[in-house]
């Protein structure tokens, strides 16, 4: 089988290289006396560009007649494939590997699988063949392939109104490498998009449909805006089509019409005065036919974003406020039966849509006062900001609820009032912020993980209410290029790799020291393991499959590892 491999990547290199016979001779040396190959050729490499900004990682530069790539490799039966990013500049660095089988008289091989005890893992050293090797930079973790948690439904991110804006400001080519980089197959291959129902604060100015005529109970006027037809329609229509799978589209609202709101007005304190609950729900009906009349599909629909801000009017942006009774009362007289009744059925109904720390606070308040919102409820949508409120809050969740999906719908980095910046160029920070948060959500239930504004300008905008927030792509359009900060290659680290269906199993710790991590099974068969070192030293890692095999991998200070897994 290996040597099938270097014969190939031979011939491909000969087909493809004016200076075969020359480089040929190179290529075999470096294939024959490495087990571990980068930079895979039909990738194009990330054009890095040093910032030169003390503390920061490099950031990778596209434009119309470039962008780094990214394929993934199918190993074959018994081998693997690493991909590693690090600040350090590493990205999506392919290397490959065997994996090893334990000797014979290896007591390993015959333990049954169960937790060792403190005593066993401290007399343990299990790492081969590397020095300096001690239990405090040693992990092990076993993967149970059938200890089975939720499915995996996707991984995306937002088109706003500003996303679409700064998309729309490149040129046609430019626009095209950046559908690509997101949804193409060589791309982060991401299936899932959210978008704003009307304005948020990710637009020029703040707008809803059918504001006038004033009490329009009926919605009489209804009508997409500008921004649908021109921006974002365009914007999502390119990315169904880039992509490979199926995207599913989430769809929130940030405000109704203000003739529908107790404050009238756009923000503050207010909620739905009770004579427009039936309008407020057909409002997100004919958004669905709308969007289905212009040939995209909303897979879901979340029951009004951070309905918290018109309680605790604290956002200086587009809001709508529910107390839990308020909004399970909505949910279960107008919204549900509305969504049910209609040729729009199968549309997911998400509840919440707002913070961690607030989920408690909404589900069981909704709950109290009218569970038979629960019949009509799908899943339960959640933030990013300020994740105070410990992960394991989502597992009870879940535990409570096991037939809802949790969702994370909306983060970024750059928002909270104690950032300094909002835009932190090439900051790995952030990108590590977004894979630690990513990794406790995924290994707490929830199905997928939505990303907000897809790119945004240099300076976080444009936004109306000057709420300007980091994104993974800034666009400069007057170079006509954007840049991929490493949140970027965080995302890709999952969305790539984990596909629509995959499941998570279990990564049972078996050492005193550990890293985040993450295992799933996917729908081919293979065991995708997501390593995150957030420490300064290297760190080494022994993977074990069953009883009789395992990998060692080494993880350099701050630097993220997927590993596919053909452990068949
Ligand atoms: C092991 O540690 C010693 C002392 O800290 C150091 O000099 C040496 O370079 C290390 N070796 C490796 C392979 O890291
Ligand atoms: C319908 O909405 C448009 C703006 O979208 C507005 O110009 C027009 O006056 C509205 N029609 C009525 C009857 O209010
Ligand atoms: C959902 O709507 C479709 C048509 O739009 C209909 O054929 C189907 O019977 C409906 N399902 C339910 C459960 O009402």
């Amino acid at each position: 089988m290996f040597n099938l491999e270097i014969i190939q990547l031979s011939s491909t290199y000969l087909q493809s290289s004016q200076m075969a016979v020359l480089r040929l001779g190179f290529v075999l040396t470096a294939v024959l006396f490495t087990t571990s190959l980068t930079n895979s050729e039909q990738d194009l490499p990330c054009r890095a560009r040093n910032l030169g900004i003390e503390g920061r990682s490099i950031v990778c530069v596209c434009d119309a007649n470039y962008c780094d790539t990214i394929t993934r490799e199918d190993p074959s039966r018994g081998t693997y494939v690493v991909y590693t990013s690090s600040d350090s500049g590493k990205r999506f660095e392919k290397s490959f590997g065997q994996i090893q089988t334990v000797a014979l008289n290896d007591p390993e091989s015959t333990k049954a699988d169960k937790e060792p005890t403190p005593k066993e893992m401290l007399e343990k050293s299990d790492f081969d063949g590397q020095e300096n090797t001690t239990i405090w930079n040693s992990v092990r973790l076993r993967l149970f392939t059938n200890t089975r948690y939720q499915t995996i439904e996707g991984f995306g991110g937002s088109v706003t109104d500003a996303a679409a804006i700064n998309w729309r400001k490149l040129s046609d080519a430019a626009q095209t490498q950046f559908i690509n980089t997101y949804f193409g197959p060589k791309g982060l291959e991401y299936n899932m998009i959210r978008v704003p129902i009307a304005g948020a604060d990710f637009s020029t100015h703040p707008y809803t449909y059918n504001e006038l005529p004033w009490n329009d109970g009926a919605l009489t006027n209804y009508s997409l805006s500008d921004e649908d037809l021109f921006l974002k329609l365009p914007m999502i229509r390119r990315s169904l089509h880039a992509a490979n799978h199926e995207v599913k589209i989430t769809a929130s609202c940030w405000s109704p019409p203000i003739w529908m709101k107790t404050n009238e007005r756009i923000t503050g304190f207010g909620q739905v005065k009770r004579e427009f609950y039936q309008s407020y729900a057909d409002y997100h009906l004919r958004f669905i036919e709308e969007y289905a009349k212009a040939n995209v599909k909303i897979w879901a629909i979340t029951t009004t974003n951070e309905p918290i801000n018109g309680i605790v009017p604290a956002a200086p942006f587009n809001s709508l406020g529910w107390m839990p009774s308020q909004m399970a009362t909505w949910i279960a007289n107008n919204l549900g039966p509305t969504i049910r009744n209609s040729p729009f059925n199968d549309t997911l109904i998400l509840a919440v849509d707002d913070q961690r720390y607030l989920l408690h606070f909404y589900v069981i308040g909704m709950e109290r006062a009218e569970p038979k919102a629960f019949d009509y409820i799908d899943g339960i949508a959640i933030h990013y900001y300020g994740n105070f409120a410990p992960a394991q809050l989502l597992t009870n969740i879940q535990n409570r609820y096991p037939d809802k999906i949790l969702l994370s719908t909306e983060a970024c980095e750059g928002a909270m009032p104690w950032d300094a910046m909002r835009v932190e160029i090439g900051s790995w920070r952030r990108a590590r912020n977004y894979i630690t948060s990513i990794l406790q959500d995924l290994n707490n239930f929830v199905v997928g993980w939505i990303d907000w504004n897809l790119c945004l300008s240099p300076t976080g905008g444009p936004n109306w209410a000057d709420n300007f927030v980091d994104s993974p792509i800034l666009v400069y359009a007057e170079d006509d290029e954007f840049i991929k900060n490493p949140m970027f290659y965080a995302m890709g680290h999952f969305s790539k790799f984990i596909p629509r269906g995959s499941v998570r199993i279990l990564a049972s710790r078996r050492s005193i020291m550990t890293i985040e991590n993450l295992a799933v099974l996917t729908p081919q068969g293979n065991m995708v393991v997501v390593l995150h070192n957030r420490n300064n030293r290297d760190m080494n890692v022994r993977l074990d499959i069953g009883t009789t095999r395992y990998i060692q991998l080494v993880l350099e200070p701050h630097s993220v590892k997927t590993i596919e897994i053909n452990h068949n």
